[in-house]
């Protein structure tokens, strides 16, 4: 795909299409000279409600069609940057729908001043979502269906910020949307395309195209010398073997083995990875059983988001942990009551197999530890209580440190993709003691499951290492199309640990 700058006159550019945006009940004043060009009984029509469409043929002139946009009022709790990402994305898909792909995007003066210290990140947002909305995931059709796929997109900016500036903005615009992507191909995969051994490939695939990253992958054997017992015991009822894969990014110039790096902020990133969650002996009923193939879209967010801290050069040691398995019934598969060993030395009462992802996520926040981060953050489809309680509107936060968990909160809102705090206490901590074993992989009754997954995992973490616990289990799939979301996965994750990473790098 092709990406431009254009910095002269929107109507002097040469494009299948133009996207503008209007608000309600203000005329598109800011772009007379293409107004003229639509018809007046169209344009009288339009009334730019929020995601309301308009699209013209000019009768003259090099713009072959202007799209408008409606933004709607500002009668909404909607961020007004999110309600643009909204009608970008509904502009974009229009387009790509009907087969033009090429396609030119000019915002003029929908923000005003109050805008201007978000001002470069809305430009390089507004182009990551131009550039992740028409998506779909097309690998395993035979027949190719008509490309909804850009061929072409164009930033028009005739604004008060430098060529090189806009250049700069267009460049990292396109690595966070090229992240978002992986994520959400290395989620949409089916189970036997995308087993554990694929997604450590998938990972190693990454370092090809970026020098200052490298990938360690710990196969089954590995696991086992060096007692990692809660990957093992989740993965031996499969016939895939289990890999705990480590994407590791060293800013350039800090080459060496990464425990000797402490000059650099080091965060870890763990990322859940089980590539199918059949429940195990704990079987899961058929009703969605066949979406589980997503239940690794916490390690797709965690490997994406290193890959784009690498291709952003960011001032900042950054590691990848993703604990690879799938969770299958059979007769060498864990059962309810069994207790396990974890790297950790803490022993496991397992008396769910399908609490499966903490007990992976057990061993790999020990693993974590061995990089003596500054911080980690853990990202899983921890529960079903958090698309219970959540929906597929936020995914839940939780952690050992306010101070990391309102930095999130505030990239969260700043991204759009929006988290919610639950509390950890000692009255939850109580949930998950175990009459047999150090710690129970199951809450009490089934109440409070996202905060009982949290209150787990916690066990396997310093006191003195600041955590934070994401559960994407609602975000990080979709039933239905969001304005700029497929339906399936969505890659949510990435341009929240991105704009994390960029923040704790300044
Ligand atoms: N992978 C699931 C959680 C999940 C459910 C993700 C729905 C996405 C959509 C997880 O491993 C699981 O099964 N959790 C159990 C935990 C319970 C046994 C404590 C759940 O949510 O029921
Ligand atoms: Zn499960
Ligand atoms: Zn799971």
């Amino acid at each position: 795909m092709i990406v431009n700058l254009f910095t002269d006159a929107p109507g002097t550019l040469q494009t299948e299409a133009l996207v503008l945006f209007v608000r309600d009940g203000q005329r598109p004043r800011y772009i007379k000279e293409l107004e003229q060009q639509i018809p007046p009984l169209a344009l009288a029509s339009f009334k730019a409600k929020f995601g309301e469409t308009l699209l013209a043929f000019p009768a003259k002139g090099t713009v072959k069609r202007i799209l408008l946009v409606g933004l709607g009022d500002s009668a909404t709790d909607r961020d007004p940057v999110e309600v643009f990402r909204r009608a970008l994305g509904i502009g974009m898909k229009f387009l790509t729908k009907q087969g033009v792909l090429d396609v030119a995007v000019y915002i003029g003066a929908i923000f005003d001043e109050s805008f201007d210290d978000r001002f470069d990140a809305i430009i390089r947002e507004a182009i990551v979502i131009s550039l992740i909305a028409p998506y779909g995931y097309e690998k395993h059709r035979s027949k190719k269906e008509d490309s909804t796929e850009l061929r072409s997109f164009t930033w028009v900016a005739p604004l008060a910020r430098t060529k090189e500036k806009l250049a700069t903005l267009l460049k990292e615009a396109c690595v966070i949307a090229d992240s978002v992507r992986i994520a959400r191909d290395l989620v949409n995969a089916p189970s036997n395309v995308m087993t554990p051994a694929a997604l450590a490939r998938a990972a190693k695939q990454l370092v090809e195209s970026q020098p200052t990253l490298s990938c360690t992958v710990f196969d089954q054997k590995k696991l086992a010398s060096a007692g990692f017992g809660g990957i093992l015991a989740a993965a031996q009822g499969s016939d895939a073997e289990p890999q705990l894969i480590t994407l590791e990014y060293l800013p350039a110039g800090q080459a060496g083995k990464s425990e000797q790096v402490k000059t650099k902020k080091t965060v870890v990133l763990v990322g859940k990875g089980v590539t199918f969650d059949s429940g195990g002996i704990n079987l899961k009923p058929e009703r969605g059983m066949n979406e589980m193939h997503m239940d690794m879209a916490g390690g797709a967010a965690v490997l994406a988001t290193v890959y784009a801290a690498a291709a952003l050069q960011l001032p900042i040691h950054v590691v990848g942990v993703v604990p690879a398995v799938e969770n299958m019934p059979s007769g060498t598969a864990s059962k309810p009551g069994d207790i396990i060993t974890s790297k950790s030395g803490l022993t496991i009462e397992v008396a769910n197999t399908d609490a499966e992802g903490r007990i992976i996520l057990a061993d790999a926040l020990t693993h974590a530890a061995a990089f003596k981060p500054d911080l980690i953050i853990d990202c899983a489809t921890l529960t079903g209580a958090a698309l219970v309680a959540l929906g597929e509107e936020r995914a839940a936060l939780l952690g050992n440190n306010q101070k990391l968990i309102d930095s999130v909160l505030d990239v969260g809102r700043q991204t759009g993709e929006l988290l919610w705090q639950l509390p950890i206490d000692d009255d939850y901590r109580e949930h998950v003691k175990s009459d047999s074993a150090d710690v129970k992989n199951l809450g009490k009754k089934g109440n409070a499951g996202v905060i009982a997954g949290a209150a787990f995992l916690e066990k396997f973490v310093s006191k003195d290492t600041p955590w934070a616990h994401i559960d994407l289990a609602g975000p990080a799939m979709r039933s239905e199309p969001g304005a700029y979301q497929p339906k399936g996965g969505t890659g949510w994750g990435v341009r929240l640990l991105t704009a994390f990473l960029e923040k704790e790098s300044q």
